[in-house]
């Protein structure tokens, strides 16, 4: 695996985070979503006040490869796992499991006995591989489009 690095991400950071949004969607979801669902799901990229209030108010994890940001995550009130996407060039290398790692330990270390997140058909068997399990379907009206995701939690040990 390629060396990396995490950093906590900020406002300065923001275009970066769009980007491997933008990225991710594009490479990765097609093989789930349709291109009008994709379209849709991309709207939210151009959502500054999402940007913002991201970088703000959630712990936002970012894992840079050569200096270059490949992947980030987030969690939103300590538990809820908000954001997951890695850029294009750097999908199936093993980062999204690193990423949900490190999102994991925050919790636990937080104290958590949960973690939920509503996740993609994409990241679905990532997510189960990490002992989450499906409570259920949701059908997100986007626009034209129903983007389907699913609510799933992982509870964790009590320490
Ligand atoms: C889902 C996503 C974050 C995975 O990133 P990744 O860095 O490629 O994932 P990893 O390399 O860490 O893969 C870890 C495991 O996830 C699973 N996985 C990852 N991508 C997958 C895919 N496209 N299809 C099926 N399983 C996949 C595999 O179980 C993989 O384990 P393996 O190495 O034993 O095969 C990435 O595809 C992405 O950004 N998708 C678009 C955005 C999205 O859906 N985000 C989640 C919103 S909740």
């Amino acid at each position: 695996m390629e060396d990396y690095v995490f950093q906590e991400a900020t406002s300065n950071d923001i275009p970066a985070l769009v980007s491997v949004f933008i990225s991710s969607i594009q490479t990765a979801a097609k093989q789930d979503y349709s291109s009008n669902e994709i379209s849709e799901w991309l709207e939210s990229a151009n959502n500054k006040k999402r940007w913002s209030e991201l970088v703000q108010q959630q712990t936002v994890i970012a894992l840079y490869v050569s200096k270059v940001m490949a992947g980030f995550g987030s969690l939103k009130d300590k538990n809820y796992i908000d954001f997951l996407y890695v850029h294009g060039n750097h999908q199936k290398k093993g980062f999204a499991q690193k990423i949900l790692d490190k999102l994991i330990q925050t919790a636990e270390k937080q104290g958590q006995t949960i973690v939920t997140s509503d996740v993609s058909y994409t990241a679905r068997p990532l997510f189960e591989k990490n002992g989450f399990t499906v409570v259920q379907q949701n059908n997100n009206a986007r626009g034209s489009e129903v983007l389907v995701n699913f609510k799933m939690e992982l509870v964790l040990p009590n320490v």
